[in-house]
């Protein structure tokens, strides 16, 4: 039982070994992963699954302004069954935000929504 622990002790440091420069590689390289975005504290979950909203959040805006301004349907329901009013600066930016969020993002990738000039942070209708 000894030789078969010094075996295995052998063979994860022998792997260690191997694989070091790859882990230290990652370590002394940490920023190629985009902008450093402030998250929401005390909220785990968004209004869909976090990737979903990295790729179609602009999609969903867009649905809600519809839903809102031509139906005047105010409120949705997520897939898990939490209930949100449909308002880009009362609702997301209730979780997020814009600062060191939308537009840090926003910035690194060269976008420029043009919503701010109507939708203030904290001035929107309702
Ligand atoms: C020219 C002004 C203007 C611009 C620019 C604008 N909106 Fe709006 N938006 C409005 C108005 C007015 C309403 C209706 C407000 C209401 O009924 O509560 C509205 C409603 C909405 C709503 C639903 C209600 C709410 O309070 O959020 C969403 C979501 C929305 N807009 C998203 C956007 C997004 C995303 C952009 C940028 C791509 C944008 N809007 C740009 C004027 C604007
Ligand atoms: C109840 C709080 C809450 C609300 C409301 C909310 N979010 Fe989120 N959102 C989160 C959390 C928590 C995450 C996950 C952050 C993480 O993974 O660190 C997130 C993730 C995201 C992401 C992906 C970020 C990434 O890492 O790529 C985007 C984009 C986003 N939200 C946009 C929005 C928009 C736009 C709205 C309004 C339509 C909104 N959120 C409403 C809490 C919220
Ligand atoms: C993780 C990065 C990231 C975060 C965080 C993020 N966005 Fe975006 N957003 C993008 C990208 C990338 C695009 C452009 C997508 C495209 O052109 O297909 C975009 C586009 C948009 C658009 C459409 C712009 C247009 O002119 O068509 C709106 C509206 C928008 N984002 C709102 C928000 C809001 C509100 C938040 C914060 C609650 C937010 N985004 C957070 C990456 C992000």
């Amino acid at each position: 039982v000894r030789e078969r622990a010094l075996i295995l002790a052998g063979l994860v440091g022998f792997l260690a070994a191997v694989t070091w420069p790859a882990w230290s590689a990652r370590a002394s390289h940490p920023v190629s992963d985009g902008p450093v975005l402030v998250r929401p504290v005390g909220e785990t979950k968004c209004v869909a699954p976090t990737d979903v909203m990295r790729r179609t959040h602009m999609r969903l805006l867009a649905d809600w302004r519809d839903s809102v301004v031509r139906t005047g349907v105010r409120m949705m329901t997520t897939n898990d069954g939490r209930q949100f009013r449909m308002s880009l600066t009362g609702t997301c930016l209730g979780c997020h935000q814009k600062a060191g969020f939308c537009d840090r993002c926003h910035a690194y990738v060269s976008v420029k929504p043009a919503c701010w000039e109507c939708h203030v942070a904290g001035k929107e209708s309702r």
